[in-house]
């Protein structure tokens, strides 16, 4: 009886020198400079950078938040911080290819943004939103029609952290086109054991297309170095249909 209040076993990875390289971009980041809940100036963003660099990683999508009542981020603000960060890296000598898009809020806005055109995408059309953490707001697989009938290729930011999502649910966004982005600081248990096991199921049931760092400060910087210690990350990054590169 006492093995049920066992602490599950966390399987190491078997190559200590496993790294992010192989998926070459992390495309969920909070890097840019003073917009959002990410790094808050420059400086700040280069320590979270140059990690990202010293862990692999070859190029950057900074993906800030833009939520209606928090965030009131637009494309022009948003390029304008790129602007300022890419000169302080260049100002610090440092070489890594750095791009912006966002990570949109799925609020009562999204879809008119939609119907706009005015998101930021990045690589081939790709849309990063993310959704509330309370409840799924129920237009979610209409909107996600919608961008796709537009040409837009949406991209659920991680989902194993909406704790009402199931495997199930997930499985049907994706069905609609919809591709998932796990943290993958979620597999080191950063936001708790539940989250930790979502995102190990997923892994299982092979609906992982991207994962990134979506990282803000340096606590996440760290987690995202350990989690290259785990099991499920190894199998992410060795033999899966990971789609980071195309972007
Ligand atoms: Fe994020």
């Amino acid at each position: 009886m006492f093995g049920l209040f066992k602490k599950k076993k966390e399987v190491a990875a078997s190559n200590p020198d496993l790294n992010y390289s192989g998926i070459v971009v992390d495309m969920h980041s909070h890097v840019l400079p003073g917009i959002d809940d990410g790094a808050q100036n420059p400086q700040e963003s280069i320590v979270l950078i140059k990690k990202m660099m010293e862990l692999g990683i070859k190029k950057i999508f900074a993906t800030p938040h833009i939520m209606i009542d928090y965030y009131r981020n637009e494309p022009e603000n948003i390029n304008a911080a790129l602007e300022v960060l890419k000169a302080e890296l260049v100002a610090q000598n440092i070489d890594i290819e750095i791009a912006a898009a966002a990570e949109r809020y799925f609020d009562e806005t999204f879809e008119k943004r939609i119907n706009d055109r005015r998101v930021m995408t990045m690589g081939d059309n790709y849309v990063l939103f993310e959704l509330s953490f309370i409840n799924q707001p129920p237009n979610v697989i209409p909107v996600i029609q919608k961008m796709k009938e537009m040409g837009y290729k949406p991209i659920l930011a991680h989902p194993e952290r909406y704790n009402y999502m199931t495997i199930d649910q997930m499985q049907n966004i994706r069905s609609w086109g919809c591709d998932l982005q796990l943290n993958t600081i979620s597999l080191t248990g950063y936001y708790g054991k539940q989250v930790q096991k979502k995102a190990e199921e997923m892994v299982d049931a092979e609906i992982v297309d991207f994962i990134s760092s979506d990282m803000h400060h340096p606590r996440h910087a760290d987690a995202f170095e350990r989690a290259l210690r785990t099991s499920y990350l190894e199998k992410l990054l060795v033999d899966y249909p990971l789609k980071n590169n195309m972007l």
